[in-house]
């Protein structure tokens, strides 16, 4: 049984659940007290988590020293405060603790994946990315739920996978870290696409077409960038992009029917908390311009969510666009 500190108390607190039940000894952290007292005091994440028991096993701290000697450190923290949180625990990780990130985004100053951050800062330890269809709400409620993890090191992939997998939490290896990472990122974006076009009283067939385009337009930079594109039709993309589109759990998909309804964007952000898609947007938009990537969903949704333009205006645009053949994905 491993020794997990789990950072962050959102997913963390699901995943952290889920590992005490199967028998590892977990350590949770978060950087706000209050959070952690009131966890404490009611016994579960009332926010997050009503109604899920977090066992008192559950070792809950706002002290990072207690990352010290743990076999494994699990990032559950919202892509802007990656590098920050690695910075304040660097200085109490063991060597060989296997760092494990689960957050989904880019940085947006340096646009880098969350594992290149994670490597800069703490860069004597593997990075392991485990990512895929898992909402914290299931994931708590021992739901069957399958991902992928991902390292540059296969031996460290090969560690996640039997130590953090049970028989109600399937981990499948993959060797394309790359591709993996660019998946979970770009579907919040298209689940918050998709969230608007309910939001708008639009039905299934544009559902589709946003989701199926979304997956071409993810794959086309997904292998700009490196990733393998057999990758992209597996857990962390496909398998990702449809629980986080047609779920009503995900807070992509939850904004997004707000500035359907005619909220603005920043406002619907504001309301709903961490919404990893319009952080991602611009950040995956600066990136296909730098590649010459074509990403007419994305495209518009950054207009819809930083220029304040009108998402009927948008449908409108994407369905206007010179014809094209469907095997065109390149
Ligand atoms: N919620 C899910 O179901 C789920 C599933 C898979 C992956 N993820 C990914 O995990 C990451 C975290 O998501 P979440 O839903 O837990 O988010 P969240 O907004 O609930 O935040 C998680 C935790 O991060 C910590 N945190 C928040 N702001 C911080 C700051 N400024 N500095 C340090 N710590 C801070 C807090 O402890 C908070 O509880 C995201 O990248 C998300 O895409 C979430």
């Amino acid at each position: 049984m491993a020794e997990i500190m789990i950072l962050g108390c959102g997913f963390g607190t699901a995943l952290g659940i889920m590992w005490d039940k199967y028998g590892h000894n977990v350590t949770a952290w978060s950087k706000y007290k209050e959070e952690i007292d009131a966890i404490r005091k009611d016994g579960e994440h009332k926010r997050l988590l009503p109604g899920v028991i977090v066992p008192p096993s559950i070792a809950l701290t706002t002290d990072l020293s207690l990352a010290s000697g743990k076999d494994i450190l699990v990032f559950a923290i919202p892509s802007k405060f990656v590098r920050e949180v690695a910075q304040s625990v660097k200085p109490y990780v063991t060597e060989n603790t296997v760092v494990v990130n689960v957050g989904k985004g880019f940085e947006e100053s340096t646009e880098k994946r969350l594992s290149e951050v994670l490597k800069e800062e703490l860069p004597n330890n593997p990075i392991v990315v485990l990512t895929g269809p898992s909402h914290a709400e299931e994931v708590a409620r021992n739901f069957p739920t399958t991902v992928v993890c991902a390292s540059d090191d296969k031996a460290s992939t090969e560690y996640i996978q039997d130590t953090l997998q049970n028989n109600r939490f399937r981990i499948y290896a993959n060797s394309d870290m790359i591709g993996c990472e660019i998946g979970g990122a770009m579907k919040n974006a298209i689940a918050l696409c998709c969230g608007i076009i309910e939001g708008m009283g639009l039905g299934d067939n544009t559902l589709a077409a946003i989701m199926t385009r979304g997956l071409a337009e993810i794959t086309r930079l997904g292998v700009a960038m490196g990733g393998k594109r057999e990758t992209f039709n597996g857990l962390s993309g496909i398998g990702d992009l449809i629980v986080t589109c047609t779920s009503t759990h995900s807070r992509n998909h939850r904004a997004g029917l707000l500035i359907g309804d005619g909220m603005s964007a920043e406002d619907a952000v504001a309301r709903v908390g961490t919404v990893e898609g319009y952080n991602v947007a611009v950040i995956a938009q600066r990136i296909a311009r730098r590649l010459d990537v074509s990403t007419p969903i994305i495209d518009q949704l950054c207009g819809v969510c930083y220029d304040g333009q009108n998402p009927r205006e948008s449908i409108s645009r994407l369905m206007t666009r010179p014809s094209r053949a469907e095997e065109e994905i390149f």
